[in-house]
């Protein structure tokens, strides 16, 4: 009980405050397309490494949750970087309807406060979803007492966001892309690593800081429509997911960083393939990949991978030892906002301690600090 903040008893239930962290995840082999739009359930398997709850500058790089479920609330309340959202609309509340899922396994039919806060440095296009959408079903799941399974868990994570699924667990994540019609078998899975890859960082280059103009379920669904191209991308993913797991056991970084690199451009052909094009990079972001194209070739092998996600941010993974080498490659690029130097983390969802709490209790009342 220590980290739960117990409010008061009504009847048998207990309105429980609870606060969560979940961290964002970067992508090896991308999910882009999906095979039900409702539940989330991807056309091919997807890996990512979870990332850390702070930069190697100190900053703070997580989401954190507060939620309640309370008779003291006349109707839900959810508030996202110190805004009220309308619950009802479904591209600000994006997944909040995994709420209502979990409220009615636990038959619980009072009203929820939720309150979240990204720290990102940036809050737009940084997989902000994954990490929301998770810490929502963690927390969710925490205050109504459900003994479910974090398999379970990333099942309903993926519902509210795809790739929350993969934020539930830390270190490198498989999300299996199941075969079922229910989803019971599209789950995530954290895969065992040699200590080699502790040592993971995410270099995040910010070249444009401002919301994506097209959201990933609307491009994932112009792409599966339209792009011929698209339509060898799922066995693609497949084989790749299958070579990257080969490169993680035999500790192989030029081989790791290859199929990153690969299965980033042949996800942003087949968005370049869609009608009207996808286009989500830069020109900034092409001078990085080019850069990282070079600085592998003066190396003899590959030290470093980019990879972008739906936005024109690259993301450089690299050993911490050979950060240097990748800054130096970049330095003369102009138009670079920042660089978030993130590293893997071992932790995915926890629960954090009431002092840490974004509600408070005042009277009979609940507000969002
Ligand atoms: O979970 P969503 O709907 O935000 O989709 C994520 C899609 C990519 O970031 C482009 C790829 C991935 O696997 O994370």
């Amino acid at each position: 009980m220590n980290n739960i903040n117990v409010i008061k008893n009504y009847g048998n239930k207990m309105d429980k405050i609870i606060t969560v962290e979940a961290k964002p995840n970067i992508a090896f082999v991308k999910y882009w397309g999906k095979r039900d739009l409702k539940l989330n359930l991807p056309k091919n398997s997807s890996i990512s490494m979870t990332l850390s709850n702070a930069t190697l500058d100190g900053e703070p790089f997580k989401t954190v949750t507060s939620l309640v479920f309370s008779d003291k609330l006349n109707e839900d309340e959810f508030y996202l970087n110190g805004k009220k959202i309308d619950t009802s609309n479904k591209d600000e509340a994006k997944g909040f309807w995994i709420i209502d899922y979990i409220r009615n396994i636990a038959e619980d039919k009072r009203h929820v406060m939720l309150v979240s806060n990204n720290s990102f440095p940036t809050s737009n296009g940084l997989a902000s979803s994954a990490s929301g959408l998770a810490a929502m079903a963690y927390a969710t799941v925490k205050a109504l007492d459900l003994d479910i399974s974090d398999k379970e868990l990333s099942t309903i994570a993926r519902m509210g966001s795809g790739s929350a699924s993969r934020s539930i667990y830390g270190g490198i994540v498989l999300w299996h892309k199941g075969e079922k019609e229910d989803g019971s078998d599209s789950y995530s899975e954290p895969i065992k690593i040699s200590p080699y890859w502790n040592d993971l960082v995410d270099l995040i280059c910010i070249t444009n800081s401002t919301k994506k103009k097209v959201s990933s379920t609307a491009g994932m669904q112009t792409t599966v429509q339209t792009s011929e191209f698209y339509r060898m991308r799922p066995d693609y993913a497949e084989k790749n997911i299958k070579e990257i797991m080969k490169a993680l056991e035999e500790n192989n970084f030029n081989s790791f960083a290859n199929i990153i690199m690969k299965d980033s451009n042949n996800m942003h052909a087949t968005m370049m393939d869609s009608k009207p094009p996808i286009i989500y990079i830069n020109d900034i972001s092409k001078d990085i990949i080019n850069s990282i194209e070079e600085l592998n070739k003066r190396e003899g092998e590959n030290i470093a991978a980019y990879t972008l996600d739906a936005g024109p941010n690259p993301h450089i993974i690299v050993k911490k030892e050979n950060i240097k080498k990748v800054e130096d490659a970049i330095k003369d690029i102009e138009g670079i906002e920042k660089i978030l130097k993130v590293q893997i983390s071992e932790t995915g969802c926890r629960l954090l301690g009431d002092e840490e709490s974004l509600i408070k209790e005042d009277g009979l009342k609940l507000i969002p600090k």
